[in-house]
């Protein structure tokens, strides 16, 4: 099929890439002209494994394009995707839902068919595509027959171009054409495929992530009663987790969730439910245990480094919101490390990818290697679980640091080989 895809951020930028390498035709529009000339060079604007090498490949073979901006070069393709972002809005932690609706309008104006499939895939609240269907009516001079469809992406930054290929399931809502289409598009994966509307599709994405963002609270608070009764977490979740009625996965105790996503997904679904008036207690629950989950870790760096840390040198290993990425949105890393800088600590910084030198105004000192950032150190914080930190050398750690103190917020090493090197170690819920 062509498919026209607008918005090539994160999401948009993968579905091309994957389409393309599933054989369509795909188009890439965004309105960053910048962004749009280094795509055309096989250029990826954001780090995730695979991604280049798709991009370039597809460039290569014609099936991908990228312009800039919408235009009547829609009429060429089949169905048209909207993948732009939709920010959470800082008054009511609502979906902002400006740049859907200027494609809407956008496609609307250009559009001169007879009719055309319009999927959305950022994610947005229930109702969206409704919206989007009245708006067709209002901006399109040719009384074009609009096929809305609803298809969240279900990507993990780090893992989309996986996730894309090898989805659990994938959501498809719309009216029969809508459906139609997106079974062709999605015809060569194989998968359990939820067919249904469009509201449900949408609320399927939020219900999700809501479900993921409870279980990782759930996980946080238990892990803070290990912590005050001496179990160890890790084993708590071996053996709830081996029940399957629960699973194993996203049970991993740690500093809270970030990223762009459960952040904001629960505060949306949370806005929504306070709209209608009904009871918000749960979602207020997951969000607020995930916000003091970082204070937890903190306290447990007063309680180590205590009065030493109003001016000690503090090395902090991992940035991002999660391993695999250069994102540090809402990453726990930003409130930890400005809670530190307001104590007066000097963190010494490293992160294989992200970057982020502009994110304290300068005031942390950003080094080449994780080595480098414990030199001089009187305590270590491991805040994002890269691989390099798990394979980390600890007797080259100990070599650099000026007192032996580590605290490890996603539980990568095995307390009882990291003390027998000598160092004082705190984790998550582990005793
Ligand atoms: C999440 C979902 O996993 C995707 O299915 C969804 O498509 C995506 O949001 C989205 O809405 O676009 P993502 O935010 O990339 O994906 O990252 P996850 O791997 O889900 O991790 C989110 C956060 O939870 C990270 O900060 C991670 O460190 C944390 N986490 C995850 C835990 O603290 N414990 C766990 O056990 C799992």
């Amino acid at each position: 099929m062509k498919i026209y895809i607008v918005g090539v951020g994160y999401v948009g930028l993968v579905t091309a890439a994957c389409l393309a390498e599933l054989g369509h035709k795909v188009c890439g529009v965004d309105i960053d002209a910048k962004k749009i000339e280094k795509l055309k060079k096989g250029k990826s604007p954001i780090y995730e494994p695979g991604l280049e090498e798709l991009l370039k490949k597809n460039l290569k073979n014609k099936r991908l394009v990228f312009k800039t901006g919408i235009d009547k070069s829609i009429n060429d393709y089949d169905a048209a995707i909207i993948a732009v972002g939709t920010p959470e809005r800082e008054k009511d932690g609502r979906a902002d839902l400006y740049y859907v609706g200027e494609t809407a309008k956008q496609i609307s104006r250009h559009v001169r068919k007879k009719e055309f499939v319009v999927v959305g895939k950022s994610t947005v609240p229930i109702g969206t595509a409704q919206q989007i269907r009245d708006s067709f009516k209002m901006y399109n001079g040719t009384k074009t027959v609009f096929h809305i469809g609803s298809n969240p992406e279900t990507l993990r930054e780090g893992n989309a171009v996986y996730d894309f290929m090898n989805p659990d399931r994938i959501i498809i809502g719309g009216n029969k054409k809508a459906q139609q289409a997106l079974l062709g598009i999605y015809k060569k994966i194989k998968c359990p495929k939820v067919v249904t509307d469009t509201k449900s599709a949408e609320m399927i994405k939020l219900a999700s992530n809501f479900m993921l963002a409870m279980k990782i609270s759930a996980t946080n608070i238990l892990s803070r009663v290990c912590d005050v009764t001496g179990a160890d977490i890790d084993k708590v979740t071996e053996g709830v987790g081996l029940d399957g009625r629960i699973g194993p996965s996203f049970m991993k105790a740690g500093v809270g969730y970030g990223g762009s996503c459960f952040p904001k997904d629960t505060k949306s679904i949370r806005a929504i439910a306070e709209h209608h008036r009904l009871d918000t207690s749960l979602f207020d629950s997951v969000i607020k245990i995930n916000e003091d989950q970082s204070k937890w870790f903190l306290r447990k760096v007063d309680e180590m480094a205590g009065l030493t840390l109003k001016k000690g040198k503090i090395a902090v290993w991992g940035l991002a919101f999660k391993p695999e990425t250069d994102d540090i949105r809402e990453a726990p890393s930003i409130k930890i490390i400005e809670d530190l800088l307001e104590e007066g600590a000097e963190i010494n910084a490293y992160d294989p990818v992200a970057n982020v030198r502009d994110e304290f105004g300068g005031k942390i000192k950003h080094c080449k290697d994780m080595y480098e950032a414990t030199k001089n150190d009187q305590i270590l914080l491991i805040i994002t679980e890269w691989d390099c930190f798990k394979k980390a050398d600890l007797n080259k750690v100990k070599k650099q640091m000026a007192t032996l103190k580590i605290i490890d917020g996603r539980n990568v090493y095995n307390p009882k080989k990291v003390r027998s090197l000598g160092f004082e170690y705190l984790s998550m819920g582990r005793p």
